[in-house]
């Protein structure tokens, strides 16, 4: 009951704020936000934003595709470049510490920005969680296991037989406790005081992306490609409630514990927010122009919600505002907007490169370096960019011919161990093409 009449009164505020800042929220999105009830974004990232965390004193950290962490102090970002491909996952392990996971099967430890190493996976790294003494990290992988690295160093646990790749894991509060979600659709429990293989909660048809567990472990909510978000009782396994709405796959959530809202973000940018304690749909809004909704985070006091996903930017959109405004349009999508219209050589560019590649010089933020100039530049030369050691030590000149064969063979075979990701451009024309589009665009 008590809790009951917190929610309302909440609503009441919300409402008015609601009021006193929509007229400033059309002026929010040009201007620098004057308080948390303004609209906001960071930009500099030059890659899509896959995973988002909030430290205890509401600084952000950024995992971006352009194999970078973010961390952000107000609006000015530091850089924290270590792992070679995509970042797909951030937490706050403590106030000052970072953990990070991604596509370069790493997990890795930044404390005042320095890298550490906690170790490697043999597939990509999916989702991170911190135990609730704060001493241990889990990180799932799509190589089929968890693995528990302690903060004080020594030897990961690993845990197996999930019998798929694992989408994400979660501590149950009692820290004995592990629950993880598979792309087999598998809910499984494991008890951390024994070597007994997992507990199958609950199996679905559909892949599991995401899980939350209530601070108590009264509850664990799911999302699933489908687009369904199921809550259970995490011991027993059954099926409580759930929640549907005409649009999937679910790609992120985030609770925020003293408010009770549970927020949910879908493939296509949409965010809807559950009210956990009265078990309502409370919101539904479209938090950015074009999906996916991959990365979300509240702020320490659950007024805002920071959102990312493809187009570079991270939003962070107060409650008040939530489907009250429209978000803002995003310059970033170039590569998929027109597509059709283009001619060839650019649409390959635009498709398969862009994402990565900038064309201008300078200094971009891409994964990759800027391919400005690229004709008849020797491989690994571009000052300011962290290539790998393999690029580093090719002996390769940049022209028409090296850029066929490395499209023709692939990366993986003209240069193995590059940071280049695996991709074949099967058609000699299209390769053609893409080539002379590069020759007058990179001059
Ligand atoms: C997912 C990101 C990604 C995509 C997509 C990508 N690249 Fe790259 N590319 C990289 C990275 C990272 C490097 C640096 C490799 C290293 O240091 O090992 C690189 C390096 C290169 C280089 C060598 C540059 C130099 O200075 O030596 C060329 C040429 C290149 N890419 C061309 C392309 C083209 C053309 C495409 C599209 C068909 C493409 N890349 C797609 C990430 C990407």
């Amino acid at each position: 009951m008590a809790r009951h009449v917190t929610t309302l009164s909440r609503t009441a505020t919300s409402l008015r704020v609601a009021a006193a800042t929509a007229a400033l929220a059309l002026l929010a999105f040009a201007s620098v936000p004057a308080t948390a009830q303004d609209f906001t974004t960071l930009k500099g990232h030059g890659g899509p934003v896959m995973g988002l965390a909030v430290s205890p004193a509401g600084r952000v950290a950024s995992a971006s595709f352009d194999n970078s962490v973010g961390l952000w102090q107000g609006r000015e970002p530091t850089w924290l470049e270590a792992h070679d491909a995509a970042v797909v996952d951030v937490i706050f392990p403590s106030d000052g510490v970072i953990a990070s996971g991604g596509d370069d099967f790493a997990v890795r430890l930044w404390q005042d920005g320095a890298p550490r190493l906690l170790g490697r996976h043999k597939g990509k790294v999916t989702d991170l969680a911190l135990s609730p003494d704060g001493q241990t990290i889990a990180s799932a992988s799509w190589d089929g296991t968890v693995a528990l690295w302690p903060l004080s160093g020594g030897q990961a646990r690993w845990l197996t037989e999930l019998g798929g790749g694992v989408n994400d894991v979660a501590f149950a509060p009692d820290g004995r406790h592990l629950y993880a979600a598979t792309s087999a659709g598998d809910l499984l429990l494991f008890d951390l005081t024994r070597d007994d293989p997992p507990r199958a909660l609950s199996q679905n048809g559909f892949g599991i992306n995401e899980i939350v567990l209530a601070p108590d472990g009264s509850w664990l909510a799911y999302g699933m490609v489908n687009g369904t978000t199921w809550v259970i009782d995490p011991l027993t396994g059954d099926k409580l409630r759930d929640f549907a709405v005409e649009r999937k796959p679910v790609l992120a959530m985030a609770h925020h514990a003293a408010t009770g809202q549970l927020a949910i973000g879908y493939g296509d940018g949409y965010i809807i927010t559950i009210d956990t304690n009265a078990w309502r749909l409370s919101k539904g809004f479209q938090a950015m122009r074009d999906g996916p909704a991959w990365a979300l985070a509240w702020t320490p006091d659950g007024e805002m919600i920071w959102a990312g996903g493809i187009d570079n930017v991270i939003y962070g959109w107060p409650v008040a505002l939530f489907g009250k405004v429209e978000p803002p349009d995003s310059a970033s999508r170039s590569f998929l907007r027109d597509a059709a219209s283009m001619p060839n050589g650019e649409r390959q560019f635009m498709r398969k490169c862009s994402i990565c590649h900038a064309l201008e010089p300078g200094e971009s933020r891409k994964a990759g370096p800027t391919l400005y100039g690229i004709f008849g530049r020797e491989a690994g030369t571009l000052p300011g960019y962290r290539y790998s050691e393999t690029l580093l030590a090719a002996n390769i000149v940049w022209t028409e011919d090296t850029i066929d064969a490395l499209f023709d063979q692939g990366p993986d075979h003209f240069i193995p161990r590059s940071k280049m990701p695996m991709q074949r451009i099967t058609r000699a024309e299209d390769r053609d093409d893409l080539i002379a589009f590069l020759k007058r665009a990179t001059e």
